[in-house]
Order: C-alpha cells, then structure tokens, then sequence
C-alpha cells in the first residue's frame, strides 16, 4: 500500500567520485518522479564531481575531511560520528550510497538501519567488493547487472531492494559492460528511493518486500540488448 507524503523525503548522497549516479536521482526529483529533497550532498574527497553536481543544482555541497581523523585508533568511529551530527542537522531520513569509497561503520549503519541503502554493480550476492564488472567477465558470466540494497555491516552483503540485468556481450571489456550496468543503476536508484519515499518497502530478514503497484514481486528487471 503506496503511503502519499506530504513533504518531500530528505534525502543525503554520500559519493566520493564522479556522481553520476547522485545526478540520476537529481534528474528524477526534477521531472518529478521522485518525490523527495536532497538535503545534503556529502564527500570524503574534496574535488569529487559529485561536490560540483551538488552546487549547480542549488544543493548543499560539504566535504568532509577525513584527515584529522586519520591515525586515530577510532578515526573511522569518528568520521562517522561526524557525519552523523551533519546528517541530524539536515534532517535526513534516507543515505544514498552513491560511489562512496569509504566503509561505513556499524556508528552510521545502526543510526540508519534500513533508511541507508547502496548501489554495487553487480547482480549481488556475486562479485561484492571492487571490479565487480571485472570479475563478471572473468567468471564467464551471461549476465551482469546492478543492485540497490539497503546498507548492513557486511560490505554488499544487506537485504536486495531492486536489480537489474543486463546480457554480457562477446566483446565486452570492464568498461563496456560497466558502461550498460550504469545504465541501469540510474533507472533503479531513482526508483528505489520513490519506493522508499511512499513507504513500500518493508524488510523481513534477509527480503525486502515490494508492496502495490506494478512491481515484480523482487523487483527485477531485465533488459534486452
Ligand atoms: C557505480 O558503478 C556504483 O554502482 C558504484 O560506484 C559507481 C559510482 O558511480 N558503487 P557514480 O559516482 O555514481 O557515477
């Protein structure tokens, strides 16, 4: 059963690198699809294009430094406990992990459990971890793809929200097949976080169910060459 809000959903990206993703979502608040406000946009690297994104779209761009945390014995507890100050402070209701090559600790997590969600470019549970495209070549696979998730302590390892295949050609190489997967992730981020924004997502252990509308039942798309 589809939940209507009154105001927008306050959403957070956190991204490290170029953003697309985080502009996908941008994209879709703007055309109306998403009916949600991204509050903050928040980095560890302070020339992330994501940051610039951010800026031209009138939203707030912080960089968070992680250095003064650095050679701590809990500097990533704290860098977290950082964010999470800024995260109250905008209000947040949902992160989006958008390219955030920083591992969250359990300070995060469990401060947004099942309101933090993640994209990884690959059909998880396979290929977790970095060069998932890579390694989907590699293995021979037919089929790749990419998954939202809602963000637990393993990295790539919390409850699956929505994913997307797409067929791994003969001559694909890393990039190639990266290049089709984002495609995608920047269809079903979008969407994952509209179906977060009306409330039909409800986590029951290891399965996130997909209440109403048109949805398969495990939220997966495929799709052609
Ligand atoms: C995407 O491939 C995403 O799946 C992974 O990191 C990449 C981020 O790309 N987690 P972008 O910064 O959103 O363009």
């Amino acid at each position: 059963m589809s939940t209507r809000r009154s105001t927008p959903l306050r959403v957070a990206v956190l991204a490290s690198g170029r953003g697309s993703n985080l502009q996908a979502v941008i994209d879709a608040i703007e055309t109306g699809q998403v009916h949600a406000k991204i509050a903050a946009v928040i980095s560890n690297k302070n020339d992330a294009l994501a940051l610039e994104r951010a800026r031209k779209h009138g939203i707030p761009d912080l960089f968070v430094n992680p250095k003064p945390f650095s050679g701590r014995p809990d500097g990533r507890e704290a860098y977290d406990r950082a964010l999470l100050e800024t995260l109250t402070k905008y209000d947040v209701e949902l992160v989006l992990l958008a390219g955030y090559m920083k591992i969250v600790t359990p300070i995060l997590v469990k401060a947004y459990a099942n309101r933090m969600m993640n994209i990884h470019p690959s059909l998880l549970p396979s290929f977790p971890g970095l060069d998932a495209q890579k390694k989907a070549i590699e293995w021979g696979c037919k089929l790749a793809g990419c998954t939202v998730h809602f963000v637990t302590e393993g990295v790539d390892e919390g409850p699956i929200i929505l994913q997307a295949a797409v067929p791994i050609l003969d001559g694909d190489t890393p990039e190639t097949l990266a290049d089709r997967i984002l495609q995608e992730e920047h269809k079903i981020y979008p969407r994952a976080v509209q179906l977060f924004a009306e409330g039909r997502l409800r986590v029951e252990g290891r399965r996130v169910i997909v209440s109403g509308g048109d949805m398969p039942a495990a939220g997966a798309i495929i799709s052609p060459v």
